[in-house]
């Protein structure tokens, strides 16, 4: 039996809870903060995958490796297509209730399909309805384990992770911070990192508060490899209001369409999709409209779907619209991007494995490589399901090599020395002896204007000075919400420093200076912090706190 630590309570992690319980592992699921609290629960459009007859793995990879610029990894896009249809026959074990009709399960259309193969719930409420079927789930073993007298599953809501514990290159457990603000260590054989992407990096996403990007942070600070960070997805179609409400591509799909503040559609000049082309073009054609028209938002005509199909389709939006005053059965809605999804994070392989033995990544926290430099619509709850069931069953296997991520394996790597990007705040606590505290809010504006839809050397190496000024508090100190902005400080870093590294325009990825794909950049790239394989990582707060194995 392995004492495996799962972090994250979205679809990966609920998942690998299961899997890992179900396989005899004892499991500690820790969340930051209620389990159903998580990115999941706000993905609207739905999971792809080739289940239908007029459907194949092969229609799917190529949809996924075309709108992934050149940079996905074949293999991991492979695995992603081919098992996909197995995973979403487990949601449905575990169940979730996809949306059917007379004819059986019904499918929605996203940009860049080349055929509807969307499964949604509820509507527009597809990662609500998963959330909560697995955290049912969860629940029903833990209730299970505890009533047999067992300790096989437990759950800790209201955690934090503080940062990884790191002996001779191996992950051993993590530190926590706990609901009572006291620190602790939690020993593991294994860590599934499970902790999502980093929208609050933004001024303006699709997420919610808690998307601070812990994960990546910690196992970036603990040396692990990491890939592809200057990816960040930027939905075309957030609703113009407070709080940004996505409003799903999948209203396109039906298709409703995009008008200039003069009520003219734009897309059709730009690509022969029009508003179906992929994510990143259509993101960035609304920016580019957006500036030409003083900055005002696009408008998204939906009026020609009719009310029932609105109401009954799409209660989320419909009634995030109502709650702006907005009746979009009767008027075009504002819309504009906002950061939703990051396609980089911690590297691994197709079983999860990251470069640091003992350390698993599933979900958005981890660059797998099968999203490339622009993920495809509703692939990204099919990836959580299919490397966290992936990662659990690798677990079987101790002697499983992690992947090195090295030169000598072919890969460009790079490591990040810190004395050019001082990217070490978070590990070596603050050092206020320059600079000023890092400021959530002000950070956010920085990164959009300059590492959000449209990005230039210039802006981005401003960026990367004003990054360096300003240090984050002692970890070992640190509440919640401080922790929180360290981590997003180094995420800034590191997103900064990756899109300056990237001399081209590619996906998500678009440079003013650079406007165009460069065939010779056409390689993911992986980084790690220099001279870190072989340090053993204490946590600040060792010596105070209490070594609890789980
Ligand atoms: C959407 O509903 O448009 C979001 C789906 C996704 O991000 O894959």
């Amino acid at each position: 039996m392995t004492r495996v630590l799962v972090v994250g309570s979205g679809l990966g992690g609920l998942i690998a809870a299961v899997r890992a319980t179900d396989a005899g592992h004892r499991v500690t699921l820790v969340t930051k903060a209620a389990l159903s609290d998580s990115n999941t629960r706000y993905a609207q459009g739905g999971i792809a995958a080739a289940l239908f007859p007029d459907d194949s793995t092969d229609a799917h990879i190529l949809d996924t490796l075309r709108a992934g610029a050149g940079l996905c990894d074949p293999a991991a896009v492979t695995v992603l297509c081919e098992e996909g249809p197995a995973r979403v026959r487990d949601l449905i074990r575990f169940g979730v209730d996809f949306d059917r009709d007379e004819s059986g399960i019904t499918r929605g259309l996203e940009a860049a399909h080349s055929r509807s193969r969307v499964l949604h719930a509820g509507g527009d409420a597809t990662g609500a309805a998963i959330e909560a079927a697995l955290v049912a789930t969860v629940q029903e073993r833990a209730n299970r384990a505890h009533a047999q007298g067992g300790d096989q599953i437990t759950i800790h809501e209201h955690t934090m992770l503080v940062d990884l514990v790191v002996d001779t290159g191996r992950v051993t457990g993590a530190t926590l911070l706990g609901p009572n603000g006291a620190q602790h260590t939690v020993v593991a054989d294994a860590v599934i990192l499970a902790t999502g992407g980093a929208g609050a990096l933004y001024t303006h996403t699709t997420n919610p508060a808690i998307a601070t990007g812990d994960g990546v942070a910690a196992a970036w600070r603990a040396g692990a490899t990491i890939a592809d960070v200057e990816f960040y997805q930027f939905h075309p179609t957030a609703l113009a209001v407070p709080g940004t409400p996505l409003v799903s591509e999948a209203v396109r799909g039906e298709g409703a369409v995009l008008l200039s503040s003069t009520g003219e559609r734009f897309m059709p000049a730009i690509h022969p999709d029009a508003e179906l082309a992929p994510r990143d073009i259509v993101a960035r054609s609304i920016a580019a409209q957006m500036t030409a028209q003083g900055g005002d938002p696009v408008m998204l005509d939906a009026t020609g779907l009719g009310r029932e199909l609105l109401e009954t389709r799409f209660p989320t939006i419909t009634a995030a619209c109502l709650a702006a005053g907005l009746d979009w059965a009767l008027e075009p809605i504002p819309v504009a991007p906002a950061a939703h999804y990051w396609m980089g994070g911690v590297a691994t392989d197709v079983w999860g494995r990251t470069s640091l033995p003992g350390l698993f990544a599933v979900g958005e926290v981890a660059r797998t490589g099968a999203h490339g430099a622009n993920r495809l619509a509703s692939n990204s709850l099919l990836e959580a399901a299919v490397f966290a069931d992936r990662a659990v069953r690798a677990l079987a296997d101790p002697t499983g090599r992690h992947p090195l991520f090295d030169d000598a394996t072919g890969l460009d790597v790079a490591d990040t020395d810190f004395a050019d990007t001082d990217l070490d705040s978070g590990l070596d606590a603050s050092s206020p002896s320059a600079g000023m505290p890092v400021d959530r809010s002000t950070l956010q504006g920085l990164m959009w204007e300059a590492a959000g839809v449209h990005r230039s050397g210039a802006g981005l190496a401003g960026a990367a000075a004003t990054l360096t000024g300003w240090w984050a508090v002692d970890r070992a100190e640190a509440s919640v919400d401080e922790l929180e902005t360290g981590n997003l400080l180094d995420l800034g870093r590191l997103i900064v420093a990756a899109a300056l590294a990237r001399e081209e325009s590619r996906g998500a990825h678009h440079r003013a200076d650079f406007p165009d794909s460069r065939p010779e950049l056409a390689r993911p790239r992986f980084s790690r912090r220099r001279e870190f394989a072989t340090r053993t990582l204490v946590p600040a707060s060792s010596s105070a706190s209490e070594a609890i194995a789980c």
